[in-house]
């Protein structure tokens, strides 16, 4: 295969690179999977207006996300399991984002620590909190982001219980992975993937085990985190976490204009219009069909981020025209990690920032900042 050209074909690369439980749990949506497909089919159904003979010298993508300067308005979604798509998964993605001037943020369930990408990269990176029953454990990883300089926290509010993803209950995927015969089979049959694996003493839940209290090994964790999800998280819970942190914080996971008015009155500095990447409420809103309303509601006094969906430049335009000024990639750069390590995540930043810059041309802009509705067409 010759070059990458689109994130079609980086998918297909990590397709075959990729054991198949973790390729799958990167891929799998909730129940139907219809909020998953919506999420994309949505971003197809909005048209561009082409424009023509205006000067499109001295482009520029860059822009800021609460305030910190950002090459282009796409930041790395905090996605679980990332050192599973490639051996230190987190600390390759981590170094290609900075490289690329955009955000990356670490899960609380990623593979590699908050330590361990702190002492890969020179700039901060943000860090994504889960609210577990442990609190302590809680402050304690609040804690350990600021130590580790981390410049925004990402608060999920939407996986306090988990969705059904058939993809994995089929596979036998289990948090922390439990492997089986069947299991073995499908790392076998990707050798450059297990080489890697090998190679790396990162293989469990770093930022958990030997921190959270009696998690000291695998089967511990795997107890640990069947119970730990807080399905009691409320709104209150933001006011104690946002205390903690003191840093610029961000809501994640809003996907309702009343939800984004509370959000509001937290004093949070950005939401995240977010489905989870419909991995939570199959049958909700597509993340991009709901942008609109929440800029509509809550634009005027809070950022408004998105999530869900954008599989290239054109998405992300588009995301920007109704509103978003900031939006984040969770699966691409999932399969650039899988398809091709660090240099699978530059090249997937790479055709993004180009399919964004020729379409901003073709549509008779030069700076993302002029990039509003008046780019659109409504049919
Ligand atoms: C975790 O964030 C997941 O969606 O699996």
């Amino acid at each position: 295969m010759g070059k990458p050209l689109e994130i079609k074909d980086i998918k297909a690369l990590a397709k075959r690179r990729v054991p198949k439980m973790f390729f799958d749990y990167a891929d799998s949506g909730a129940w139907t999977e219809s909020t998953y497909r919506a999420n994309e089919d949505d971003f197809a159904r909005i048209k561009l207006r082409q424009r023509v003979l205006v000067d499109m010298t001295n482009r520029s993508l860059a822009t800021t996300m609460i305030g910190q300067p950002v090459s282009m308005p796409v930041a790395l979604s905090p996605t679980g399991l990332t050192g599973m798509q490639h051996a230190d998964g987190e600390m390759l993605a981590a170094q290609a984002a900075e490289e690329f001037g955009v955000p990356f943020t670490l899960s609380t369930m990623s593979i590699c620590s908050i330590e361990d990408v702190a002492s890969v990269t020179t700039k901060p990176f943000w860090f994504q909190l889960y609210v577990m029953q442990d609190r302590d454990f809680v402050l304690n990883l609040i804690d350990r982001a600021k130590a580790a300089k981390c410049s925004a926290l990402v608060l999920t509010l939407d996986l306090q219980i988990l969705g059904q993803r058939h993809k994995d209950i089929r596979n036998g995927l289990s948090a922390p992975p439990r492997f089986t015969p069947r299991h073995i089979w499908q790392m076998a049959t990707r050798p450059g993937w297990c080489m890697k694996m090998l190679g790396t003493k990162r293989r469990t839940f770093r930022n958990i085990v030997g921190h959270a209290k009696s998690v000291t090994d695998l089967s511990s964790l795997s107890v640990w985190t069947s119970e730990q999800f807080d399905p009691r998280l409320s709104w209150s819970d933001v006011e104690w976490i946002k205390e903690r942190w003191g840093g610029p914080l961000i809501l994640k996971g809003i996907l309702d204009p009343e939800d984004a008015q509370m959000a509001v009155s937290t004093g949070a500095d950005a939401i995240i219009v977010s489905n989870h990447g419909g991995r939570q409420l199959d049958g909700a809103m597509s993340s991009i069909g709901m942008l609109p309303r929440i800029v509509d509601a809550v634009g005027h006094k809070i950022e408004v981020h998105m999530d869900g969906g954008i599989r290239s430049g054109q998405d992300v335009l588009k995301a920007v025209a109704l509103g978003a000024k900031g939006t984040y990639i969770g699966r691409p750069f999932l399969y650039g990690l899988g398809a091709g390590g660090k240099q699978g995540v530059t090249d997937v930043l790479e055709i993004i920032r180009k399919e964004m810059d020729v379409t901003m041309a073709l549509c008779g802009r030069r700076n993302i900042q002029d990039i509003d509705k008046s780019i659109l067409l409504r049919d």
